[in-house]
């Protein structure tokens, strides 16, 4: 079994499995008592109930960015009350990115942090959410803006999982592998072009870069904002689509954006602009935006929770892995590169 070590708060093992039910009977024997928490969505798919040593004690959540709000989360401190889970407990998240975000907080918050593991199930999940410590919900002030940093015990990734999750959401996922491809490990790009054959070892590769990454800057002082290539504009966009977009589509627009800023203010080659753009429309990703809306994407990514000092900045590449940072990118700089990647 392989597996990757991230070294946060404490080290946790990202371990990589066939057959990710068996993995769950070992963990309940480490604690007095769990909570296993999942989409109602994945009932069928799941079948928690036949798990060994799992005893009912099952919470079903709503689908996607529904289960991350204060009604559910209050509902689950009920529930913690009633089952009286206490500081030898554990809570096991098994879903998308979604139902990790929040098992993860609700963990973070039940008596001021109990440990909890995450079994992602679709890719987001797997190479971005569960890895990396950050755990949060969505409030009527926006999205992720109330969260905490509380690291999983464990981490269990079964690629199984891959077969039933929609072509549309395994692309969005991709989007996030591409992006540690291009600030890291370019034989991800390699890789790529073969996807659905190299899936397994596009998921260890990904997961390795946001290790590294995190280990080496948990609480995003600096470093870890390479992680966050594509995403100002990114972001933008999926405020002002409403997040009727998955991330990753608004991430890979973010990513054509980021790479022509690099072109025009750090150096970067053409050509790596260009594989950008190969690799991400060869996944039916989006890669350009209309025209007209750069003075409101402007307005949100001012408002962004990672702005920083005042002034915009962005994570740029210098050349193929070489993020470096663009301080204090000017309007006018910022709607040239716009106009040339719209349409
Ligand atoms: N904590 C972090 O660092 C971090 C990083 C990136 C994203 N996120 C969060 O992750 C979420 C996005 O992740 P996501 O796309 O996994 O969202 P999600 O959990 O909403 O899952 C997307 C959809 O896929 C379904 N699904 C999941 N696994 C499946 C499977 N194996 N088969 C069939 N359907 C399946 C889900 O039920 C859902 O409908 C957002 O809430 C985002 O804020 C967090």
């Amino acid at each position: 079994m392989k597996e990757i070590v991230v070294s946060a708060e404490h080290k946790y093992s990202v371990k990589f499995v066939d057959g990710w039910r068996d993995q769950l009977p070992a963990i309940f024997t480490q604690y007095s008592n769990h909570l296993v928490l999942a989409p109602a969505s994945l009932r069928e798919l799941l079948e928690l109930e036949t798990v060994a040593g799992i005893s009912g004690k099952i919470y079903y959540l709503p689908d996607g960015e529904d289960q991350k709000s204060t009604t559910v989360l209050a509902g689950l401190w009920d529930l913690a009350g009633e089952l009286n889970l206490n500081r030898d407990s554990v809570v096991i998240g098994i879903g998308g990115g979604a139902t990790t975000d929040l098992a993860g907080f609700f963990a973070a918050t039940w008596l001021r942090g109990v440990d909890w593991f995450a079994f992602p199930t679709s890719l987001a999940g797997m190479v971005d959410a569960a890895v990396g410590g950050k755990t949060g919900i969505n409030t009527s002030a926006g999205k992720n803006l109330v969260g905490s940093f509380h690291s999983p015990q464990g981490v269990i990734i079964d690629s199984g999982f891959l077969k039933t999750l929609p072509e549309r959401d395994l692309c969005a996922g991709m989007a996030e592998v591409i992006k540690c491809g291009f600030i890291s490990d370019p034989f991800i790009l390699e890789l790529v072009k073969d996807y659905q054959a190299n899936l397994d070892e596009l998921i260890f590769r990904a997961v390795a870069v946001k290790a590294k990454v995190v280990s080496e800057d948990f609480k995003e002082s600096h470093l870890r904002e390479i992680l966050n290539y594509g995403h100002t504009l990114g972001h933008a966009i999926e405020k002002r689509e409403k997040y009727s977009l998955r991330h990753g589509e608004a991430v890979s627009i973010g990513m054509i954006f980021a790479a022509q800023l690099s072109v025009d203010l750090a150096g970067l080659d053409q050509g790596v602009l260009e594989a950008h753009r190969a690799l991400l429309s060869m996944l039916k990703l989006p890669i350009t935006y209309s025209r007209g809306a750069f003075e409101e994407l402007l307005g949100f990514m001012n408002n962004d929770k990672k702005r920083r000092d005042n002034a915009l900045r962005f994570v740029g590449l210098s050349d193929l892995a070489t993020p470096t940072w663009l301080e204090s990118v000017t309007t006018p700089q910022l709607k040239a590169a716009y106009e040339r990647i719209c349409s």
